[in-house]
């Protein structure tokens, strides 16, 4: 059990009105409806307790040093092995904890290399030019095709998900036989582990779906030692044939699930905003500026949790080695210290230091693939499919913790009976 040794949190919160908060929070779905509860909880102070006796953290330069100071570490297998028990008959959880994500050195150094110099700037560039561009290209001409044939199409099913997994695959070398669809639901399926408090019937399909993903990779990569191709399964199957199958789990679930949802959020823009559309159109370069104001009004990942391990300063306070606190990401961004009027959907608004991606030590390694791939979608999606707009409402999955789109019908009735070009 974790305890606070400072005084009370917020002299204007009791521990009622803080559970209620935190209710709130855990059961927002849409950004503007989570926007009035970041107000809220930030009102409340920059530390809000929950009744598990964690600290929620809001304000932008809170969750930097939190993502930043390495006094802060991850809920990592030994952080579970001592207040956890039984977590390990958890294959998602374990799955995950086998990921930099949740490791912390030395076991994190070991991990993230193979994957820093796979994803390494140079290779980034060339698979953005060779791999990237063309697969964006053909996922949207696809997809404003089967607009025009059938009158609307769910933009998720047929280009958020298969199109980071196209591009994953092509980066890997994964055979076509492994299906991309079920690849992109089933990493969707075990990431969905991490969500706060997630219920046993989502618990039980994401140790499902690790199980037979770490099943499928070890086959593949068994095949790449008996048959090398020169690629970078081959690679990584022949320096660690253990170590391999948890480079792939953590490139597909760690950037399918995540592109998925920007890809999903910048169609949304564009069909809700129509003028945005118009923009990118006369001034291409436009597209890097939605994206980044995308990731900031509602970030794929909203949460980021750590545990202290020492005793440390936050906000003010002084708090306890063994202190757990979720950084709400999704809140720092609607900081108005750094982002004023945050709540206005702004693309032109001056850079600013996003979190979307992290800081620190496990900054995110595929920061630039999913934006390569958001700037070229957005460009693609804006000529092929000129008028689009949203044939119904967004189907969101629950929870606080991740941004998700499931479904975004989309139909574009100037696009219908023209060619995409
Ligand atoms: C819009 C898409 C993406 C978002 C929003 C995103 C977000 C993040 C965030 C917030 C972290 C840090 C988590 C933490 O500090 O605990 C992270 C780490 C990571 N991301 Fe991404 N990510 C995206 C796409 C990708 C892609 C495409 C890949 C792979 C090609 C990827 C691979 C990784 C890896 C390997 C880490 C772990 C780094 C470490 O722990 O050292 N991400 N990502």
């Amino acid at each position: 059990m974790i305890h606070l040794t400072s005084p009370p949190l917020s002299p204007a919160l009791d521990a009622r009105s803080a559970a209620g908060l935190v209710r709130r929070w855990r059961k927002a779905v849409e950004p503007d409806e989570l926007a009035r509860v970041y107000d809220a909880l930030a009102k409340a102070g920059p530390l809000v307790p929950t009744p598990w006796g964690a600290l929620l953290v809001t304000g932008h330069e809170d969750c930097r040093q939190v993502l930043a100071d390495r006094v802060w570490r991850t809920l990592g297998a030994r952080w579970r092995d001592a207040h956890r028990p039984g977590w390990r008959s958890s294959p998602s959880t374990v799955g995950l904890c086998e990921t930099p994500l949740q490791q912390d050195p030395p076991e994190h150094t070991a991990r993230r290399r193979p994957l820093n110099s796979a994803l390494a700037p140079r290779a980034m560039r060339e698979a953005a030019e060779n791999l990237v561009e063309p697969l964006v290209a053909a996922y949207v001409d696809r997809f404003a095709a089967a607009v025009r044939r059938g009158g609307s199409a769910d933009v998720v099913a047929e280009v958020c998900r298969p199109l980071p997994t196209a591009v994953l695959a092509g980066l890997t070398g994964l055979p076509p036989e492994v299906d991309r669809a079920w690849l992109a639901a089933e990493s969707a399926a075990m990431v969905r582990v991490e969500e706060l408090a997630a219920p046993p019937s989502v618990v039980r399909r994401a140790d499902a779906a690790a199980v037979a993903l770490l099943d499928r990779y070890d086959r593949v990569l068994a095949e790449r030692l008996r048959r090398p191709a020169g690629d970078l399964l081959s690679r990584w199957a022949a320096e660690d044939p253990h170590g391999a199958r948890y480079l792939l789990l953590t490139l597909f679930s760690a950037g399918v699930p995540t592109t998925a949802a920007l890809l999903a959020a910048v169609a949304l823009a564009l069909t809700t905003r129509p003028l945005l559309a118009e923009r990118i159109r006369q001034d291409p370069g436009f597209a890097e500026r939605l994206t980044d104001e995308v990731l900031r009004w509602d970030p794929p990942g909203r949460v980021v949790t750590r545990v202290a391990a020492a005793g440390t300063e936050l906000a003010g306070r002084i708090l306890p080695a063994g202190q757990v606190v979720h950084a709400l990401i999704g809140a720092a961004h609607r900081d108005p210290l750094l982002f004023p009027d945050p709540h206005a959907f702004d693309p032109d608004r001056p850079p600013q230091r996003l979190l979307a991606f992290g800081t620190g030590l496990h900054y995110c390694l595929g920061s630039h693939l999913a934006r390569t791939q958001a700037v070229a979608f957005a460009r693609g999606f804006a000529r092929a499919l000129p008028g689009a707009r949203t044939a119904a409402p967004p189907e969101r999955h629950a929870g606080p913790s991740m941004a998700d789109i499931a479904r975004l019908p989309i139909h574009s009735p100037l696009s219908q009976g023209s060619p995409s070009q």
